[in-house]
């Protein structure tokens, strides 16, 4: 991607995370999503005990308590582009001796940290960084031979039809949905194999109520994701409408897992 162009996206990107802390945390507490997604990322690697982790947007920590609890004697490393989350996981993990916290962009990792990581994961991130090539370019540089590159990769909501729930409701609501991305999950997946190899490519499918998807939507990051262009507020009346035009049972959550190995 154009410089220019990622760096506009990023700065999108930081501005509506910088939104979010507190409404992110409220879902977090409430339904533990993000925990049982990195715990689902990390559930089939066997990493050493002592492994060395770098959390690639970890946010306001909810990916590192997984991973403290995986690697007893491990030590994590959470960077994260946007001040107000990362103060979030200060105020968790600021005192914990095996997490390092760090302010700083995905596409300049190796500014921050030295080479000799068993992981580099990206904990519902990647698909948030325009220059990902870039990123997984850097992660391979800090990692260990036989170290492994890691995502989380959103895809969406499914009804019970295996149709796209929200195009589905869109095509009668009209609320002004975009459905343009700023990485492409195909391209992405090519990007992984030029550099790794391949180990690992699955979906996991979360059974998920209405209020849990509609609190998801409704955190200041999630909501500018679909409706870059409204203000907040209206961002919710959006996704109010939007929501009640969905079936109230059978939905799934769709999240891919990618992993490569060094
Ligand atoms: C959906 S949150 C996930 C947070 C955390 N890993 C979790 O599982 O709850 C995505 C995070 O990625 C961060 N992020 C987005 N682009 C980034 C970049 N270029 N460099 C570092 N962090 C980035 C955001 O600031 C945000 O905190």
């Amino acid at each position: 991607m154009d410089p220019a162009m990622a760096a506009k996206i990023k700065q999108a990107v930081v501005n509506n995370f910088e939104q979010s802390p507190d409404v992110y945390q409220a879902f977090e507490d409430e339904f533990g999503f993000f925990h049982a997604l990195t715990t689902e990322l990390i559930r089939p690697m066997s990493l050493p005990g002592q492994a060395k982790v770098l959390d690639v947007g970890c946010g306001s920590g909810a990916s590192i308590g997984p991973l403290l609890r995986a690697l007893p004697d491990g030590r994590i490393w959470g960077l994260d582009i946007s001040p107000a989350m990362l103060e979030k996981a200060r105020d968790k993990y600021g005192d914990e001796e095996r997490v390092k916290l760090i302010l700083g962009d995905a596409a300049q990792l190796t500014r921050y940290v030295d080479p000799g990581f068993d992981a580099v994961f990206y904990t519902a991130s990647i698909f948030l960084i325009p220059d990902y090539v870039l990123s997984l370019q850097e992660a391979h540089g800090l990692l260990k031979d036989g170290g492994v590159a890691a995502a989380t990769f959103i895809d969406g909501i499914y009804d019970q039809s295996d149709r796209n729930a929200l195009a589905q409701a869109e095509e009668s609501a009209q609320t002004g949905i975009s459905f343009k991305k700023p990485v492409v999950f195909d391209e992405l997946k090519a990007a992984v194999k030029a550099r790794f190899t391949l180990v690992e490519m699955r979906t996991v499918d979360f059974a998920c109520s209405m209020p849990m998807l509609k609190a998801f939507y409704s955190i200041p990051a999630q909501s500018a994701g679909l409706y870059p262009k409204l203000d907040y507020q209206t961002r919710l009346d959006m996704i109010n409408r939007i929501f009640s035009l969905m079936p109230e049972e059978g939905l799934v959550f769709r999240w891919h897992i990618l992993a490569g190995l060094k």
